[in-house]
């Protein structure tokens, strides 16, 4: 379980993030944070582009950062909207955030502090690349 200090850092660092958010289409800036099991807090924000379906969102660019700056798992995820209240990541960045953390993760969402396993049940992860391989 993670601190009260903790989650106000996460909190923090999701608010000053969305803050860089390039928003220019939608005008719907995203910020995300998330604890590593090292300790370190990675973050990301969303990255629009005049080909509109190509844009990044917020996870994107934290699962990116995460992996640039030494991989780990996450432990716990504050992803927040432009007045800093608690969004849910789309059903694609549900799917990045599950390779990168745990099913026990930690992530908070307008009902509560939620699992990733909550928000993906029956995910489809890299064991199912193994066991359903063909021989
Ligand atoms: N967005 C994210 O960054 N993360 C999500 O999980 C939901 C949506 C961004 C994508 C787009 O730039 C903007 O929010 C509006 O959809």
């Amino acid at each position: 379980m993670i601190t009260d200090a903790q989650w106000e850092q996460l909190q923090r660092a999701a608010e000053d993030i969305m803050a860089k958010a390039y928003a220019p289409y939608s005008r719907f800036k995203v910020g995300v944070a998330g604890l590593m099991d090292d300790g370190r807090i990675v973050v990301g924000c969303n990255v629009e582009n005049a080909a509109y379906g190509i844009g990044l969102c917020a996870e994107c660019g934290m699962v990116s950062a995460i992996h640039a700056s030494g991989g780990g798992k996450l432990v716990a995820i504050t992803c927040v909207d432009q007045h800093g209240n608690s969004l849910m990541p789309c059903g694609r960045c549900r799917q990045l955030l599950w390779e990168n953390g745990k099913p026990d993760t930690q992530i908070t969402t307008p009902e509560g502090t939620l699992t990733l396993k909550d928000i993906l049940p029956q995910a489809f992860g890299p064991e199912d690349l193994e066991t359903r391989k063909e021989l």
